[in-house]
């Protein structure tokens, strides 16, 4: 079931999300129709503060082309991680990134090149993966809504000024 996104600046975007303790099948529902809700969107991953739910519960799943040239993001090929940890990083790296929750906005953003990450599936299984390319970045931009944080926060102060106007005027516009 495809949910509604909150979109910036939606005060929940700013919520610390709780860690899941029951790996059930309230969490399942929640993952699935994240998933449904990241493809409907076509963006590749999700947190689930960006459906309302403060839970550290995120979704990535990086889409493949296919023989004609478009995208496909099957189910299987999505990762999820709850209560996920960075536990190594290092290297730096500028990527360009968007959200969900800030339609139509793309930025470069400097992180981590490299992350090492543990995480547990839907079912409670310990987890570890690491990457050292555009995972990484997806990783970090998702974990970052869990701490009530979104990707423009790392703006210089100057960049930071001109996207705040223009998205009050897209608000005004009734564009968002
Ligand atoms: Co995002």
């Amino acid at each position: 079931m495809i949910r509604e996104i909150v979109v910036y600046p939606d005060k929940r975007l700013k919520l610390i999300s709780k860690a899941v303790e029951s790996f059930d099948a309230q969490l399942h529902s929640l993952l699935d129709d994240m998933y449904d809700t990241m493809c409907a969107k076509n963006g590749v991953g999700l947190a689930a503060i960006q459906v309302g739910v403060d839970l550290r519960a995120l979704i990535i799943n990086i889409p493949l082309e296919n023989e004609d040239g478009e995208h496909d993001q099957p189910k299987e090929n999505t990762l999820e991680m709850i209560n996920p940890v960075i536990i190594e990083q290092d290297g730096c790296e500028k990527f360009q990134e968007g959200c969900l929750s800030i339609p139509g906005v793309y930025e470069d953003i400097e992180r981590a090149k490299h992350v090492k990450v543990e995480y547990f599936d839907r079912d409670g299984n310990k987890k570890t993966i690491e990457d050292d390319d555009f995972l990484a970045i997806a990783m970090q931009h998702e974990m970052d809504h869990l701490d009530g944080k979104v990707f423009i926060e790392k703006l210089s102060y100057t960049k930071r000024k001109k996207f705040e106007k223009e998205w009050k005027r897209k608000i005004k516009e009734g564009k968002i």
